[in-house]
């Protein structure tokens, strides 16, 4: 078989499993094209795409804006790295800079780097600005949080599949309860030398996790008056996925720190970033930290175009109409149907969570039979599967969507 011959989705399987490293559980199916919220197997049998890589491709699959910035810039200069300038990023960091209100960004990959990033940044500000004794700093973070893979971020997860057999952990960090306030105002009051408080706005990867209403709100005042950064990684829950630019603008917060990546290209090309204003980012002096690849042209191109096609087709807007429109209609058929016990939410990030443990295999096999009647979905957890459409999507596509999730849960119920 030479390399470039077309496979069928068994042969790109079995590719995958010889050749590659086991580290992913993929839903069986091979895909080869994408369109908008479409995406096609080897086969050529059409899809709902109903994660959207975890959320990068907010703005549909191979937007064309998108599509056209980074052939554009690929065609001109790719990569200088930052050892010179080059004429794309800074144009990227004051359009980001200015979209998004704060002084500066760091710009790197993936959200894992762009993690790390804002925890180094917050380490150095706690012992530079705050006066916080040298390698004394703790940052809290809280229970089933899900930052990335790299060796620091999961020496603070709770997935023991995540972390063993991976250590020594990194440590500094102390571990709540994830919406819980006074668990919080405890840690801020009983350690001094606390740096920053680390959160996701809703937890992704926990299934969806939707804090109490006034718990990013409280929990940034409590960080203002103990002098400690309100760190937010926004990798999934950034760029209208939840109904606003960002999820912490429903509780009209504004992070210290700000950590975006996925849809910041809507999934043409790694992209990550950090934000923040000057007197946390000055912190940071050449040679302290960098990336070959980050803000290099095509990232920085791509970025510009990603972030216009959010704003041009009112992606929050959508996002925030269409996901009541799914919540409300799958609210009322789990009502019907004893498979299906919540169904949570803001805009486009929604799970259901199913009537059995978080061991067993019903949400997988409930994917199984998505797909055959036309939609990629994924679960987060045995018992939760994520609903994350690109959020181009219109009216009547969610509502066919709809009527594939509830004709596949009543066919998986009889
Ligand atoms: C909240 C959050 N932070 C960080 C990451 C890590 O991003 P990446 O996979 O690009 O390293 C993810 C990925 O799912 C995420 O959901």
């Amino acid at each position: 078989m030479a390399v470039l011959d077309q496979l069928t989705s068994q042969q790109a399987i079995d590719l995958e499993n010889k050749y590659g490293a086991h580290n992913y559980h993929p839903l069986p199916v091979v895909l080869s094209k994408g369109e908008g919220v479409y995406v096609w197997d080897v086969e050529g049998k059409k899809y709902y795409d109903f994660l959207s890589a975890y959320s990068a491709v907010n703005q549909g699959h191979c937007h064309p804006k998108i599509v056209d910035a980074m052939t554009q810039q690929a065609k001109t200069l790719s990569l200088t790295s930052r050892a010179f300038y080059n004429d794309m990023l800074g144009r990227y960091e004051k359009f980001a800079t200015e979209f998004f209100g704060f002084d500066k960004l760091l710009p790197m990959n993936t959200g894992a780097e762009a993690v790390e990033t804002a925890l180094k940044i917050c380490r150095k500000w706690a012992y530079e600005v705050k006066g916080i004794e040298e390698n004394k700093a703790e940052i809290i973070v809280c229970e089933n949080n899900f930052h990335g893979r790299t060796t620091t971020i999961i020496s603070f997860s709770n997935d023991p599949v995540a972390r063993k057999n991976f250590g020594p952990y990194t440590n500094g960090f102390i571990k709540i309860e994830y919406d819980n306030l006074k668990a919080l105002e405890e840690a801020l009051e009983r350690n001094k030398n606390v740096a920053g408080f680390l959160v996701e706005p809703i937890q992704g990867e926990a299934g969806v996790y939707v804090p109490s209403e006034g718990y990013l709100a409280t929990a940034k005042a409590l960080c203002k008056k103990h002098n400690v950064l309100f760190i937010a990684d926004e990798v999934q829950t950034g760029i209208a996925r939840t109904g606003r630019l960002l999820a912490v603008d429903h509780e009209n917060v504004k992070p210290d720190v700000l950590i975006l990546g996925k849809a910041l290209s809507g999934g043409a090309y790694p992209v990550s970033a950090v934000l923040a204003n000057d007197a946390i980012m000055n912190v940071i002096h050449p040679g302290n930290h960098g990336s070959t690849y980050g803000g290099n042209p095509i990232a920085s191109a791509v970025a510009i175009a990603a972030l216009e096609v959010v704003v041009d087709e009112k992606l929050a807007e959508n996002s925030e109409k269409l996901g009541q429109i799914f919540r409300s209609e799958l609210t009322e058929f789990a009502k019907t149907n004893d498979l299906i016990t919540l169904v949570r939410g803001k805009g486009l990030l929604n799970a259901i969570v199913i009537n059995d443990n978080e061991e067993s295999e019903t949400a997988w096999n409930i994917c199984l039979k998505l797909r055959d009647n036309g939609l990629l979905a994924k679960p987060t957890h045995g018992n939760i599967i994520r609903f994350a459409p690109p959020l181009v999507m219109n009216k009547e596509q969610l509502h066919d969507c709809i009527s594939i999730i509830k004709k596949t849960i009543i066919e998986y119920s009889v």
